[in-house]
């Protein structure tokens, strides 16, 4: 196949082919029978999940073996190791996002846990009837729901702000649907359709101009760029640990500290509370005010060995080496000559996601046919309704990236889909 540029290859100092010696799963062949030895797994699905390496694996082993309790309970050893361990995690994320104190990180069990915590808690003490929520277009169902939900139960209105037709944030539009009625902006990071990389600071900007608070959905910018929340200035921020290597069930809800304090409790039972009476209960201090429960206690030290390798690699050389697979992936799906559609903007201005459509071909059956040569890609709306519909297709297939991709998977995403192409043609 003919490749129109991409004439960069590799990211200096940055060997993708010894990372991936560290991911078991990435071994994997596929559809192997008899004297067939099968494909090897070619995993292009990390916006929805990443893989992880023997040492977040590892990491867990050793807590289930050597160490694990509850939490902040037990007064025996064993509770202490496990806490402390625990408490360790917390100030690794604090670390990676450089929050100003560990009473700003909040243990949750992912993404959309977060937004909610903060649709419930803070929505519902400061946001009332004729009020305004501001999203955007392409917001992920877990930065939409809960917001309608909000509409439901409090009457305030929830507007949105328009998109491009590649994929960009109209941003002249913002002073026209931001007003001092604003109560809220939601905003992702980078969306996890398009991978446009959004300009947060100048949203933040504005919206804390017009009085607004704003949340980050930070799910798909947190695993593959840096991220900085005191130079962001965001008031919340979301992510999840299996978005990058961590173990699914833990995610994070970063608030700044004066918001979280006068915020509600979001769930109520043990750990969140300081005293408990017959008629009522006094809350806890930060962050066990919002870690009602048993936390996810392994998947949280999980995600805390996940921060350390990926600190190992280096967030530039990941963005750096993803955007040479992006380019690639662009290059290689023109090249098919198949009426390919990309959904969002080119290669320089997102993050490793490239969405698609193709002429006459359905995104299921791209899914599946590539899939029967091992690679995996997602399809669907994949939870953004609203988006495809702004965008005038029901569905689209997306191939998502993460460091331990190579070019060489990228080419071989490629052929599969023009052998798929060609059968699809003879049918
Ligand atoms: N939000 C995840 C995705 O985009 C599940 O696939």
């Amino acid at each position: 196949m003919a490749l129109a540029s991409s004439s960069l290859t590799t990211v200096s100092g940055f060997d993708p082919e010894s990372i991936r010696g560290d991911f078991p799963i990435l071994q994997t062949r596929l559809h192997a029978s008899g004297d067939n030895p099968g494909v090897p797994l070619v995993y292009l699905d990390n916006a929805a999940t990443t893989q992880r390496p023997r040492q977040v694996i590892q990491s867990l082993v050793d807590v289930y073996e050597k160490h694990y309790a509850n939490v902040h309970r037990g007064i025996h050893w064993l509770s202490d190791q496990s806490t402390d361990l625990y408490e360790e995690a917390r100030e690794k994320v604090r670390t990676f996002i450089n929050a100003r104190e560990r009473e700003e990180v909040i243990f949750t069990h992912g993404t959309t846990e977060s937004i909610n915590c903060v649709a419930r808690s803070w929505g519902d003490a400061n946001v009332r009837a004729g009020d305004e929520v501001l999203l955007s277009e392409m917001e992920h169902h877990a930065n939409l729901v809960p917001w309608y939900q909000l509409a439901e139960r409090t009457g305030c209105k929830v507007r949105h702000l328009p998109i491009t037709d590649d994929g960009r944030l109209v941003m002249d539009a913002l002073p026209q649907v931001l007003s001092e009625r604003t109560r809220l902006v939601g905003i992702t990071a980078v969306s996890n359709v398009l991978g446009t990389i959004n300009p947060l600071p100048e949203i933040i900007r504005q919206a804390h101009a017009a009085g607004a608070k704003v949340l980050v959905d930070a799910a798909q910018s947190v695993p593959h760029m840096a991220t900085d929340v005191q130079s962001l200035d965001c008031d919340f921020l979301a992510f999840s640990g299996h978005k990058m290597l961590g173990p699914s069930g833990v995610g994070i809800l970063y608030g700044k500290r004066a918001l979280l304090e006068e915020m509600p409790p979001f769930l109520g039972g043990g750990s969140m509370i300081r005293r408990v009476r017959l008629d009522g209960f006094e809350p806890a201090d930060l962050p066990a005010k919002f870690e009602a429960g048993t936390p996810p206690i392994v998947p949280a030290i999980g995600l805390g060995a996940a921060i350390d390798y990926i600190n190992q690699i280096g967030l530039d050389a990941i963005h750096a080496h993803e955007l040479l697979l992006t380019r690639r992936a662009h290059d290689v799906l023109e090249a098919l000559d198949a009426g390919v559609r990309f959904l969002g903007p080119k290669p320089e201005e997102k993050a490793g996601i490239v969405s698609f459509t193709l002429k006459n071909v359905h995104a299921h059956d791209v899914a599946q046919l590539l899939d029967r040569a091992g690679v995996a890609v997602r399809a669907g709306h994949h939870c953004t309704m609203p988006l495809h519909k702004r965008l005038s297709c029901t569905s689209s297939s997306r191939a998502s990236f993460y460091f331990y991709n190579t070019l060489g998977e990228v080419e071989t995403f490629g052929r599969a889909l023009g052998d798929a192409l060609r059968i699809f043609k003879r049918k």
